[in-house]
């Protein structure tokens, strides 16, 4: 797949033209990072690039693609349609676009919550998606310094942070998340 047709595919899905761009620049860093952490960088390229394919993807429809792909939403994922974007996401990527690899559709289904032992790919499609240099809160430059030099500290400093922020607008926490905390404060 040439980057040309990789974008033309993305805007099928995506109308929002800065959602494309935060979808460049996130696949940019994801790359960047899986070449600091040697892992496979197309793999990384695609995983950012198509991550929030599912973002313009209305709950009806989310629910029946769901059905369609014998994807079982959890309630939390029923009870929050911002979460659903990324199991649906992950579902469109391995069979509408049929990219069928494993490892690309978990990083997309765990880009948003996050959750216990991610693999480094996950990881890094959840700190690109944070610290792509279109973020412009404060904490992004911290995160993308982080995510050069420690994942797994990375991980600890952003999911902290997410959970923060939906603390303080009193906004539901998925379990993942929490999960995801419990799991890197124990390896600090
Ligand atoms: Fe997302
Ligand atoms: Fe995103």
């Amino acid at each position: 797949m040439s980057n040309k047709d990789e974008l033309l595919i993305l805007s099928k899905y995506l109308k929002n033209k800065e959602r494309i761009e935060h979808s460049k620049r996130t696949a940019k860093l994801a790359r960047e990072l899986a070449e600091i952490y040697d892992i496979d960088k197309e793999k990384a390229y695609l995983a950012g690039f198509f991550h929030d394919i599912a973002k313009e993807v209305n709950s009806d429809k989310a629910l029946l693609l769901s059905k369609e792909y014998n994807y079982t939403l959890s309630s939390s994922e029923r009870l929050n349609k911002k979460l659903l974007h990324a199991p649906i996401g992950a579902l469109i990527v391995f069979h509408q676009l049929e990219i069928q690899d494993i490892d690309i559709s978990e990083a997309i289904r765990w880009h948003t919550t996050g959750k216990a032992q991610m693999t480094t790919l996950e990881k890094i499609i959840y700190l690109a998606d944070c610290a792509e240099e279109g973020r412009k809160y404060p904490e992004a430059k911290k995160i993308l310094e982080l995510s050069k030099e420690n994942l797994d500290s990375a991980m600890l400093f952003t999911v902290s942070f997410l959970m923060n922020n939906l603390i303080e607008e009193r906004r539901f926490i998925d379990k993942n998340s929490v999960d995801c905390y419990n799991c890197y404060i124990q390896k600090k």
